[in-house]
């Protein structure tokens, strides 16, 4: 069986890239990681990534006098490495459209909220601001207004009374690290297409691990 060759680009902790590491080690799975990219030197992610074994490169953005030349050099990176699909779990700058247009339909992004609510940064603070009664995530192909794309899988979880913005942001990542395993499987098995409203449709959607696939077929 081959695999699909997944580059993982990080800029902090790397639970979500753990949660990769682990899926991929079941040689059953149809993904593997070929490549962690950080443009962080301190990521913690990459001494993960070191422990499982996995080829890491930082480019640390610091070092270029813009996010064109920026992102080329990742996108060189990951283009050595022969990437097939670049999975974003923390990486916290920003896009250029050139970028965003390379690797169209071959990126996706983990966002702990239900998209299409609550985009950007301090999600959690917002939706406890707001009094939603759900929280969650969403893994979706990436497009060039931060936070929007086709949505491939999402967890729901409930917004407790009590909780601070903390406490709801762990019971969100812990589905996190169930989606974002599952997502990739779905896209390596094929099974997802995008449609011609650009929105993701999966092939024979059931859903799994308690996450659903969306929409649900
Ligand atoms: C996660 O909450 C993810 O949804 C968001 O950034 C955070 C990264 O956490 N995009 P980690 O580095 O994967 O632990």
């Amino acid at each position: 069986m081959s695999r699909l060759k997944l580059a993982v680009m990080i800029s902090g902790r790397g639970s979500n890239l753990q949660a990769l590491i682990d899926a991929c080690a079941d040689p059953a799975y149809p993904a593997e990681i070929i490549l962690v990219l950080s443009n962080r030197p301190d990521a913690q992610g990459l001494a993960r990534a070191a422990t499982a074994g996995i080829p890491t490169r930082v480019i640390d953005h610091k070092e270029f006098a813009d996010r064109t030349s920026f992102d080329r050099e990742m996108t060189k990176a990951m283009e050595t490495a022969e990437t097939e699909m670049v999975c974003l779990a923390g990486f916290m700058r920003l896009l250029s459209d050139e970028f965003v247009d390379h690797w169209r339909d071959r990126m996706i992004n983990i966002h702990p909220s239900l998209l299409p609510a609550f985009k950007g940064l301090d999600v959690q603070e917002r939706v406890l601001a707001r009094g939603a009664r759900f929280a969650g995530c969403t893994v979706h192909y990436v497009r060039k207004e931060m936070d929007t794309g086709p949505i491939i899988v999402q967890a729901v979880v409930p917004v407790l009374p009590g909780d601070t913005p903390d406490v709801l942001a762990a019971r969100v990542l812990e589905r996190e690290h169930d989606i974002y395993p599952l997502a990739v499987r779905l896209i390596a098995e094929g099974r997802v297409a995008i449609d011609e409203n650009d929105r993701a449709v999966i092939d024979g959607a059931v859903a799994q691990q308690g996450c659903l696939v969306n929409p649900v077929g």
